[in-house]
């Protein structure tokens, strides 16, 4: 949440032009302000506005501002609402220090006063003042500060918000994530909570609070700025929703052995030992991620016999968590560096359990504190409304499924069957998004609705709560996911002919119960959208309109099920002119609680 970065290279290029371009890249993490502070090599000039960035661009055309070093900021307000005066860089009273951070203290300006408390704090260097600073502040954060007394210099501080340094030739960078520095660098530096970098044009180094030295290893990003680039399409939501078949292709790359039967996932950690000895698990996550844990858990269950919770890690990680070192929890997230699932993981992991990472991000916080884990490899995820990321979710853990399943005895034919199915998903992937067109002809019919209900069951269940997460997210129509029966106990009440039903009917061993739900909403003048499987009887009269999906195994139904829903809400947010990558009062990964 919020984006920061910096740059120094003393007069290579100019900062400014480097510190907006990587703003633009950072938005997705926070919109409501924007600001950059260069030192001029006079002093600092900020200059900063509620709004976007492009209007922080605006502003710096007017009056520009150049230099050889400085850092900026996209802000997703917190504390204070989100006004030019609350925008960041903060400075101090003589303008000499100015500070971005990505994160929150508990007072009211909360980054102003961190840069009155560096102006006040005792030492020689602009590191010693942030060190003895910090010492006064609790609180997560990941920020940036220069001094005009000390040109080219940039101090860098990590405490529970993703910050990392780009190692370019002769200059050097920090940013939230790699996004905002690829087109420059692809050499990073994961820091970690507690760290305080020091870049100058020279170089960089890493201190702990005690000033001690650090080192930390340089990663290499693996994808480059094409990822990154929007191409043909109109919003990063469209473009990931279309990359579908080659992201749930690239979560399958190197991982299924037909003939053994086996899914190959080396970066589990976990031996035949430690999985026999498994006697429960606990999934942690939030939001979308959470929906694909719910699949997960029908997965696991029937393949590997093992009782599976999910939990919402924000309510999880204060109960005080009763798991044992016989449970392993796997913390589901996008991001990877989501609070609230960080923390459970760490709430699960002092209450003894081995945790495990489901993750897209390489190098992400959630990653590198597991014990082990599964890469998705969907590439950056720019969309704030997640997309690819699920159905590479619900891949990975049919994986698990089939890995923890070979070690409690799943026979080597009910595996090789799902590793066929796994693999052919690619292709029928392609197929279900050839249905676009006839989705945005429904969406223009669905445009005004004011609420919407989408209901499944089993595996499909919480495709209709993703459904519902995604229409409410980018197009602010309130809707709800429900499990198909429990309509009757009270949202059968909601229905009406202004009441749009999207039922998930794909053919499997609760379809029929499934088609009897729609007999209910017909019954009540409900307007149905049915997503069900090719090939199935026509419901042409118990539905106004039937989307229909290739068959595949009822376990993975959920990757092809949920894109149709993806694609309406869509189209139903571009119709209404919505913002559809930036939607009002969101940010990508939430790393506050
Ligand atoms: C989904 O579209 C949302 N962006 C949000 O619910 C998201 O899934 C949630 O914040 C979890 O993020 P994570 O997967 O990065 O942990």
């Amino acid at each position: 949440m919020c984006g920061v970065i910096g740059y120094t290279g003393g007069g290579r290029r100019d900062a400014s032009s480097i510190l907006v371009r990587g703003l633009a890249r950072l938005e997705y993490r926070g919109y409501d302000s924007a600001g950059v502070a260069v030192h001029t090599g006079d002093g600092i000039v900020t200059r900063k506005l509620a709004g976007r960035v492009p209007d922080l661009q605006a502003l710096l055309a007017r009056s520009p501002v150049s230099g050889a070093s400085g850092i900026a900021h996209t802000r997703w307000a917190t504390h204070g609402a989100p006004t030019t005066r609350n925008a960041h860089p903060h400075v101090d009273c003589d303008e000499r220090i100015a500070v971005v951070h990505g994160h929150k203290f508990r007072t009211e300006t909360d980054t102003e006063t961190l840069a009155h408390l560096i102006e006040d704090s005792p030492g020689e260097t602009l590191e010693a003042r942030v060190i003895a600073a910090l010492e006064l502040v609790v609180g997560t954060y990941g920020l940036a500060v220069i001094s005009a007394d000390e040109p080219g210099k940039i101090v860098v501080a990590r405490q529970g918000s993703p910050v990392l340094l780009g190692i370019g030739d002769e200059e050097f960078f920090v940013a939230s994530d790699a996004s905002a520095i690829i087109e420059y660098t692809r050499s990073v530096v994961h820091l970690d909570d507690g760290d305080i970098a020091v870049l100058t044009p020279q170089g960089y180094h890493i201190l702990d609070r005690e000033s001690h030295v650090q080192l930390r290893a340089v990663d290499d990003v693996t994808w480059d700025l094409e990822a990154i680039a929007l191409g043909p399409y109109a919003h990063f939501m469209q473009k990931e929703i279309f990359e579908q078949a080659d992201t749930v292709r690239g979560t399958l790359r190197g991982r299924l052995v037909f003939d053994e039967g086996v899914a190959r996932l080396n970066g589990l950690n976990i031996t035949p030992d430690d999985c026999a000895a498994i006697n429960r698990i606990t999934i942690v996550a939030c939001g979308t991620s959470w929906h694909a844990g719910l699949v997960g858990r029908q997965i696991i269950e029937t393949l590997a016999q093992i009782p599976v919770t999910v939990e919402y890690a924000s309510e999880f990680r204060y109960r005080r968590p009763l798991a044992a070192s016989n449970t392993l929890t796997i913390a589901i997230s996008q991001s990877g560096e989501t609070a609230d699932t960080l923390e459970a993981m760490r709430a699960a992991r002092a209450a003894g359990s081995r945790v495990l990472g489901i993750v897209n991000v390489v190098g992400s916080t959630i990653a590198r504190e597991s014990d082990g884990g599964i890469y998705l490899h969907a590439g950056p995820e720019i969309g704030v409304a997640s997309t690819k990321a699920f159905t590479s979710q619900i891949v990975a853990l049919a994986l698990l499924g089939v890995y923890l399943g070979q070690q409690r005895g799943l026979p080597l034919e009910a595996r090789q069957e799902l590793l066929c199915r796994l693999a052919q998903l690619p292709t029928l992937v392609s197929r279900v998004l050839a249905l676009e067109p006839h989705v945005r002809r429904l969406a223009e019919e669905f445009v005004d609705a004011r609420n919407a209900l989408y209901l499944g069951r089993g595996v499909n269940f919480p495709v209709a709560l993703e459904g519902a997460l995604k229409l409410k997210e980018i197009s602010y129509i309130h809707a709800e996911g429900y499990p198909a029966a429990e309509m009757k106990h009270g949202p059968i009440a909601l229905i009406d002919a202004e009441m749009p039903v999207v039922f998930l009917a794909p053919h499997d061993e609760v379809y029929t119960k499934v088609l009897s739900n729609m007999q209910e909403v017909r019954a009540r003048g409900g307007r149905i959208i049915a997503v069900t499987t090719e090939g199935n009887g026509d419901l042409g009269g118990l539905v106004d309109h039937q989307l229909r999906v290739p068959a595949t195994a009822p376990l993975l139904s959920p990757v092809l099920t949920v894109i149709p829903l993806q694609l309406l809400a869509y189209h139903i947010a571009v119709l209404r002119g919505c913002d559809v990558d930036r939607p009002r009062n969101l940010a990508k990964s939430v790393t506050v609680e």
